[in-house]
């Protein structure tokens, strides 16, 4: 059997078609995967099938791993193949080699060049002529442009350059496509990295049936500052949970890697510790210890180069003085130096003409050498580069060196991507309509979507309910769509396919049985829709009041001063729960709110982040017990904004306040308020509970290079199934440096029937001990060490230390 495919061409040969050939989807690297042959040795029986990427491999690659019995099937294939089909056996870097030969300057810097179509996600620049620049070669890549007729259209313009070089389409795509998953925060708190990968693959899916080629996601910043409205796009506050989250985002999105159909270009963001935005502004300045950086911020998106994240983005802020679309330190030396990056870097919208504004560079050409001298390959929207670039280097201020570095990285992605050999290939509307109409995704959804929810607070179990209960669901988010979508969902003209609470639980209950009134706005100052709620109250036997906050409070440039609930929200709970009516509080949100008094008073909170489409049948499948809820906390909730940070993962000081969280003189904390936070990192209860017990390390004394097995006996002591996350935290108890008070490193999360004990085990290992000393160097220092394991960074339930010698 021949198969000549215009992307990798196959050569399958077999001696007898009988078993049918055997095809295998490869990677096409490492080479040595390039080639499969299955069969057991018997050959008349069995059926060869090499699989030989011609456009990957060499031909005296191929005989130096066959064995000489192979050579007459080989000779009959290479025979059989085309010698314009050999002749495509390059080295994607041979190809571009060639391009790049024939491309003049301004095609160079045309790559660089990345537009918005006039759907923006950012400050709107002036339109121009784009379509006549993309068919002057002018432009690399499009972003906010989605759907397989638009792409399709203006990738057929692009075909109509010089040199025909295609587009690369980009897109937000941020918790799902058409099918939204729970904002990646809400994911964050399933502790399910299986659950996470699974929800980019089918983003990936989705957006690449669709004409997409690149997400610019995962957002891998660590954020310790609930005011600061993108926590909602991240992992949360802790570096060891967030590095495992961007390698499952990373795997999910780029799948079995670039070059299949159903793989995006992940683009790990924002490059670099743009969470740590002073007073939790938007944009703001970043004043940052170099060990902080280093120890905190950067390991996730090192965690994404190591899984393969073909781009990155850097950031708006700037670190210590220096714009990081600016900062040769992080992209040069760093990421494409140490850590050997080889994709490319986009910049963030407009970020490259912003560091005028910084006052870092004198105007946009100044901007442009700055950019591309410190490492930023493509500029989004600035326009700095197609304004300037050329010109810089014609009048020598700009070596074409770096051009020609830039352009190859964003060449390479798109021969990676297979869109040298068919543009369109990312352009089929069937396969648009069927990936976007996949009734799995949507059950995916609302199992990740489920995964992703927290029980705060469950007094005298009232949850889970039962449907011959008469329930009232009351509150401004009851019957909203739009809002469960959260910030980044993928904009389509009709939601309605968006479960709403209100659905979700009527579908359990039966048609006609579920109360509801509003009550108020999420941001309403009004109380006129208190006697109606009070009134419905009273007709049920348990209410679930549903508030929080609206899609558009939290997100970029969406940072609050205050984060407590919004309008009247609270009063209307206070009025609800005077009925004397048990209730369960739903607290919807992108970000840790500030809910004191609900925490205090309401007997049940859930808190359901934005789940996306699935939303409200998620929500009725914990609400019934259906699902046991097992998220947990992946950022502390603080009691006021006067604590922030709050994170669990702080250093020590030499007057800590007492282990017992109370207020305490001339200790490091409030006269007004003690240093712990409402809820902490890691929390979140289940409805069956859990017991730790008979804590065993195998040694409690190591050299560096050898490992602890940590080993506990975890049981289920409760009536039902549940999973709990089990979390392992280590403290270097002395150090050449003052080190937190505890630190993840590692968890897992198990599913127990009742009665069920399964042993667990973590590891501890050198890398775990290790942190960046005075000098920078990452060193593992002999000493002390506690170990700790529990159900949450302060529900520690056993103990022990051991010695690193
Ligand atoms: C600005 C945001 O900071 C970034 O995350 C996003 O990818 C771009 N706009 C494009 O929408």
């Amino acid at each position: 059997m021949i198969n000549l495919c215009t992307q990798s061409i196959r050569v399958c040969f077999t001696l007898n078609p009988s078993p049918a050939c055997r095809c295998k989807c490869v990677r096409f690297l490492p080479f040595r995967s390039n080639i499969s042959m299955f069969g057991t040795g018997k050959r008349t029986k069995d059926a060869f099938l090499w699989i030989i990427n011609l456009n990957q491999i060499h031909l005296n690659q191929i005989l130096m791993i066959l064995k000489p019995k192979h050579y007459s099937f080989l000779l009959l294939c290479v025979g059989l193949v085309p010698f314009s089909a050999y002749a495509k056996d390059k080295t994607i870097d041979q190809k571009v080699d060639e391009l790049m030969a024939k491309m003049t300057l301004e095609e160079k810097v045309g790559q660089l060049n990345q537009y918005s179509s006039s759907w923006a996600t950012g400050p709107v620049s002036p339109e121009g002529n784009k379509m006549q620049e993309v068919q002057d070669g002018k432009v690399g890549s499009l972003l906010n442009v989605k759907g397989v007729e638009k792409t399709r259209a203006i990738q057929e313009i692009a075909m109509k350059s010089r040199l025909k070089i295609p587009l690369i389409f980009g897109l937000d795509v941020i918790h799902g496509y058409k099918t939204t998953f729970p904002i990646p925060l809400a994911e964050a708190a399933s502790w399910d990295l299986g659950a996470m990968e699974q929800s980019a693959r089918v983003a990936a899916v989705e957006a690449s049936a669709s004409g997409i080629h690149w997400t610019f996601a995962p957002m891998v910043d660590i954020a310790r500052d609930p005011r600061w409205g993108r926590v909602m796009e991240g992992a949360g506050e802790d570096t060891y949970l967030g590095c495992a989250i961007a390698k499952a985002r990373v795997h999910g999105f780029q799948g079995n890697g670039l070059g299949n159909t159903d793989a995006i270009m992940a683009c790990a963001k924002h490059f670099a510790a743009y969470g740590a935005a002073i007073g939790g502004r938007d944009y703001n300045a970043v004043d940052i210890s170099p060990r902080t950086l280093l120890e905190v911020y950067l390991p996730p998106f090192k965690a994404a180069v190591d899984a393969g994240a073909a781009t990155f983005m850097n950031s708006f802020n700037s670190i210590n003085g220096v714009p990081a679309t600016g900062n040769a330190y992080i992209q040069r030396e760093l990421l494409k130096g140490q850590w050997g990056f080889k994709g490319f870097v986009v910049s963030d919208w407009g970020s490259i003409g912003e560091m005028v504004a910084h006052g870092y560079a004198a105007d946009a050409a100044d901007a442009a050498v700055k950019a591309i001298t410190a490492g930023s390959d493509m500029d989004m929207e600035s326009r700095c580069y197609p304004l300037n670039l050329a010109q810089l280097v014609r009048d020598g201020k700009v070596s074409e060196n770096l051009v020609n570095d830039a352009c190859r990285r964003v060449l390479v992605k798109k021969f990676e991507l297979g869109l040298f050999d068919d543009p369109y290939r990312f352009c089929n509307a069937k396969r648009e309509k069927q990936a976007l109409n996949d009734p799995q995704h949507r059950a995916i959804a609302r199992d990740v979507a489920r995964k992703s929810i927290v029980l705060l607070k469950n007094d005298n179990n009232i949850l889970p309910l039962t449907t011959d209960k008469k329930i009232a669901l009351i509150g401004p988010l009851g019957k909203s769509k739009e809002d469960m979508l959260g910030f980044w969902n993928v904009g389509w003209e009709d939601n309605s396919d968006v479960v709403s609470q209100f659905e979700g639980l009527e579908n359990r209950v039966g048609k006609g049985n579920l109360l509801y009134a509003k009550g108020c706005g999420i941001d309403d100052l009004s109380k006129d829709g208190f006697a109606e709620a009070v009134e419905v109250a009273k007709q049920a036997d348990v209410v679930i009041l549903t508030v929080g906050e609206r899609r558009d409070q939290s997100g970029e440039a969406k940072s609050r001063a205050s984060i407590e609930m919004s309008g009247v929200q609270e009063d209307l709970i206070k009025a609800v729960c005077a009925t004397g009516k048990p209730v369960i509080v739903m607290i919807n949100a992108g970000r840790p709110l500030v809910f004191n008094w609900v925490a205090d008073h309401a007997p049940a909170i859930l808190y359901t982040w934005w789940l996306g489409s699935e939303a409200g049948n998620a929500i009725a499948d914990v609400v019934f017990g259906d699902y046991n809820p097992a998220g947990k906390l992946p950022m502390s909730f603080p009691r006021s904004e006067g604590q922030i940070p709050v994170n669990y993962n702080y250093t020590s000081t030499g007057r800590p306040a007492p282990a017992n969280g109370s207020i305490a003189p001339y200790t490091s904390g409030y006269i007004d308020m003690v240093n712990t936070p409402k809820f902490p990192f890691g929390f979140g209860l289940s409805y069956t509970t859990f017991k730790y017990d008979n804590l065993k390390l195998s040694a409690n004394s190591i050299h560096a290079d050898q490992t602890i097995d940590v080993s506990f006996t975890l049981t289920n002591t409760g009536k039902r199934a549940g999973e709990e996350v089990a979390q392992m935290y280590v403290r270097d108890l002395v150090a050449s440096s003052v080190r937190p008070v505890k630190e993840l490193k590692d968890f897992q999360k198990v599913l127990l029937e009742p009665g069920e004990s399964k042993t667990i085990h973590f590891t501890i290992n050198k890398e775990k001990l290790s942190f960046f000393n005075n000098n920078l160097e990452f060193v593992a220092e002999p000493g002390d060490f506690s170990v700790m394991v529990g159900a949450s960074s302060s529900d520690i339930r056993l103990k022990d230390k051991f010695i690193l010698q």
